[in-house]
């Protein structure tokens, strides 16, 4: 995407193009009122979709001569003029102007500047309405591809720590409460899952939403004799839209898209939620590098985790535009509606958002510092392998529940003691039950405790290794 295309605009949109007037200003017996003017332009945000407006402006044309619409020298001045708009676009000389109302309409007059009647007869066959609706979807197209992109970025980050750390032992947590011991490759390996399951939710919803809905025109198609299927094998759609009324008026992949892009903010909040408890002292699990870290203006001492905290915080807005697209399309009657002009914001500032939170934290993971004495301390602490000394006693017999009272027993004396329940002498742990012998040491360390969870889904260091594996090749096959 060009450049001058894919950014916010910085600047206002020139007030007037030299007295530029509304395509449907005839119908009208006065001018529009400089208010509304200003409240219904959309130029300065949809500019944005001006590179595809063009690619799809002129799929649009090179069909109409193929199908004897429009003459081929018609189509030679339009295709010369796009090409000159889309350069003046990219180099930031174009003349933008809210007089013009839109990103459709400034390109169109603009063209008519440069190419005549030419220029004029771009419009036949459709409308604004079809027109929108195939830029978004090409926009949507791009933005998917981007972030499934940065996505396998970040999986691919995550893929290293976690083999790198396939067996550091780790606290795993349920109530934030120590629970287990686990791997810190496998506590990855969850986000990897997480991540992954992101990526195909945005592939399913790029299948959908390519489909082309220019030929609907207004709403109920047009007399000229088009070939959409054309039209939609030149700007890489699988189908043609199958009714013109649903093509210009529903955005459900729209809103599709944004609960995609809400579920990845979701799992990255979660992600930052674990970074800002472990990075506390009182944890101190992990050390992030300093460049993504910021300091207190008033208190030296300070290091804030500030990219995770803004990523959890970020992940508000994105919700937000969840329910702002529902809201927007939930009392529409069909067909096309201006309401629909509002569903770009949250689109563009989805996809800012969500870009640059999976950017952050591709680079933010691979800087990641394990505190391996920390993180062991901690699975050593609370009891963490109290479910192995049941699960040791079932092997040696003792149904399941019964074994669960013998150690709730064990853990209290422990706790009475002050030690761990590796810390009890054998015959103390004998007193609770004459099965336990001096084999039980290896189940009750942190170590002994996950590599024994040895299944396929297990946190045993050998299944750390072997789901990397697994997931770098799903990775490759681009899935
Ligand atoms: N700017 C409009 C939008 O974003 C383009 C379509 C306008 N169509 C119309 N009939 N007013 O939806």
């Amino acid at each position: 995407m060009p450049r001058a295309a894919s950014k916010r605009p910085r600047k206002k949109p020139a007030p007037s193009r030299g007295g530029a007037r509304k395509p449907w200003s005839g119908r009208f017996g006065e001018p529009v009122d400089e208010l509304v003017k200003r409240f219904t332009a959309s130029v300065a945000f949809d500019r944005r979709l001006a590179h595809h407006d063009i690619t799809a402006s002129l799929a649009h044309a090179r069909m109409l001569a193929a199908c004897g619409i429009l003459s081929p020298a018609d189509l030679r001045a339009i295709e010369r003029g796009l090409a000159t708009v889309r350069g003046e676009i990219e180099a930031g000389t174009f003349a933008w102007s809210i007089d013009a109302e839109d990103v459709h309409t400034n390109i169109e007059l603009r063209l008519t500047q440069l190419a005549g009647d030419a220029g004029k007869r771009l419009h036949t066959a459709r409308s604004r309405n079809d027109q929108v609706a195939t830029d978004v979807r090409l926009w949507l197209r791009d933005a998917i591809d981007e972030l499934r992109k940065g996505l396998g970025d970040l999986i691919g980050a995550l893929l290293d720590q976690a083999s790198r750390h396939a067996a550091l032992v780790m606290p795993g947590f349920t109530h934030l409460q120590v629970a287990q011991p686990v791997t810190f490759g496998h506590h990855l390996l969850a986000y990897v899952e997480m991540f992954e399951r992101d990526r195909s939710r945005l592939a399913d919803c790029r299948r959908r939403a390519n489909v082309l809905p220019l030929g609907a025109a207004a709403l109920a198609g047009t007399t000229f004799p088009i070939d959409r299927e054309q039209v939609a094998r030149e700007l890489g759609f699988d189908e043609p839209a199958w009714n013109s009324i649903d093509a210009v008026s529903d955005r459900d992949f729209a809103i599709e898209f944004c609960a995609a892009a809400a579920l990845i903010m979701m799992h990255l909040s979660r992600f930052s939620e674990e970074l800002v408890l472990w990075m506390n002292p009182r944890f101190g699990f992990v050390r992030l590098p300093d460049r993504f870290c910021t300091g207190s203006s008033i208190m030296p001492q300070k290091k804030n985790p500030d990219v995770p905290e803004l990523v959890r915080g970020k992940s508000g807005r994105v919700f937000g535009h969840v329910v702002a697209l529902l809201t927007l399309m939930k009392a529409q009657p069909l067909a096309y509606n201006k309401d629909n002009q509002e569903d770009k914001e949250p689109l563009f500032d989805t996809l800012d958002t969500v870009r640059d939170s999976i950017a952050a934290f591709a680079a933010l993971v691979a800087g990641i510092e394990p505190c391996a004495d920390a993180m062991r301390g901690a699975a050593a602490e609370g009891f963490a392998t109290a479910t192995d000394l049941a699960d040791y006693l079932v092997r040696k017999g003792v149904p399941f529940r019964e074994a669960h009272a013998i150690v709730a027993r064990a853990v209290r004396k422990a706790e009475a003691t002050g030690c761990d329940l590796a810390g009890l002498p054998l015959s103390v742990l004998r007193g609770f039950s004459d099965r336990i012998a001096d084999d039980v040491y290896v189940s009750l360390t942190p170590e002994g405790s996950v590599a024994a969870r040895n299944h396929v889904g297990g946190t045993a260091p050998a299944q750390v290794a072997k789901a990397v594996a697994r997931a770098r090749k799903r990775l490759s096959s681009g899935r």
